[in-house]
């Protein structure tokens, strides 16, 4: 099988996970990305079994309504059960690496308030240490090059990414050469810094369950 086919097997298994849980009012919070999307296609499948999505992007708010899926605002739903999406890195704790789409900070909205964080990723997404793939910031833009330095001191290597807006109207500066040991920490201590609106660990709250596309099958994993 090929990364994509991969994406696609864990996209159905998550399917396949949340079914027997749908009921007509279920609302379901769905991520962001390439194995986000082969969810969203699986999820059209199933469009008459629940109510609707709240959704971490406009991408996918879009995907969502192409499929006649309804798409509600997260401050109009008060309960989340499950919230699906990819990965750019997970660990061993279901510690996780996001926002290589730049959606982190409404990735981490919905799946806070969700009950239930299921993780979909291929086998390439799993690593031992956090910290390969670089770290996304989002960034008030007129706080950029004061962040920058900030993460330096941590012993970042901010890069800018050019050219790109996030949803919220923010910049992203995308962190290399970290050696993440302590995600927990770091997550806190990228937070505290002013001007940062959120970063891409997802370790205060990690994924709850992950479906990871091996070449063998789909395994499901728990936190180690
Ligand atoms: C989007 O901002 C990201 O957090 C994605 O969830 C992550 O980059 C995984 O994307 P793919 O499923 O496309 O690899």
């Amino acid at each position: 099988m090929n990364q994509d086919s991969l994406k696609k097997a864990t996209a159905d298994a998550a399917m396949e996970y949340i079914l027997p849980s749908l009921e007509k009012n279920t609302v379901i919070g769905v991520g962001t990305g390439s194995t986000a999307n082969y969810f969203i296609d699986a999820l059209a499948q199933y469009r008459n079994d629940f109510d609707g999505c709240v959704a971490s992007s406009e991408a996918s708010t879009q995907r969502l309504k192409a499929h006649n899926i309804p798409v509600y605002d997260l401050n109009s739903v008060d309960n989340i059960p499950f919230y699906i999406d990819g990965a750019d890195e997970v660990n061993s704790s279901l510690q996780l690496t996001k926002g290589g789409g730049g959606a982190l900070t409404r990735e981490k909205i919905v799946a806070v308030v969700a009950k239930e964080f299921v993780c979909i990723a291929d086998e390439s997404k799993k690593v031992a240490t956090l910290g390969s793939f670089p770290l996304p910031v989002e960034v008030i833009p007129m706080a950029r090059s004061h962040v920058g330095r900030e993460l330096v001191n941590l012993g970042g290597d901010p890069s800018y990414r050019e050219g790109v807006i996030t949803d919220n109207g923010n910049v992203i500066l995308d962190v290399w050469n970290l050696t993440i040991t302590d995600p927990v920490s770091l997550e806190q201590a990228i937070n505290n810094i002013t001007g940062v609106v959120s970063n891409g660990l997802f370790a205060l709250k990690p994924a709850d369950i992950l479906f990871l596309g091996e070449k063998t099958g789909v395994r499901k994993v728990v936190s180690e």
